[in-house]
């Protein structure tokens, strides 16, 4: 082994996520947990695939104050299917925004 010797490391393209994180990504979504765009696209990116899994991940749509934080008045969850539905063209069905705001879709 040559301990003289240089090592180079090349790097290929890459997203820098929180130099690149642009206004969109840093966009809040689930207001009562503070939850941005950017964390639900990497926890889809991450392989959560499911509205249950993007929940479990990144406490997106686990709140109970969205009538009162979020400025539309309701839950998150169609803005997290919606989003979902962007990043991997999976349309989940959701029955009801959510059981604590009682908002229908
Ligand atoms: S706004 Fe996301 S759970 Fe309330």
């Amino acid at each position: 082994m040559n301990l003289n010797c240089e090592i180079h490391v090349v790097f290929g393209p890459q997203k820098r996520r929180g130099a690149s994180l642009n206004q969109k990504e840093g966009q809040l979504v689930c207001y009562c947990r503070k939850v941005n765009r950017g964390r639900i696209i990497q926890a889809i990116a991450d392989g959560a695939s499911t509205l249950k899994q993007i929940q479990k991940a990144t406490g997106a749509g686990t709140g109970k104050r969205c009538k009162e934080l979020n400025p539309k008045g309701m839950c998150c969850i169609p803005d997290i299917a919606a989003i979902l539905e962007a990043e991997t063209g999976m349309k989940e069905k959701t029955r009801s925004c959510c059981p604590h705001c009682g908002v229908k879709e």
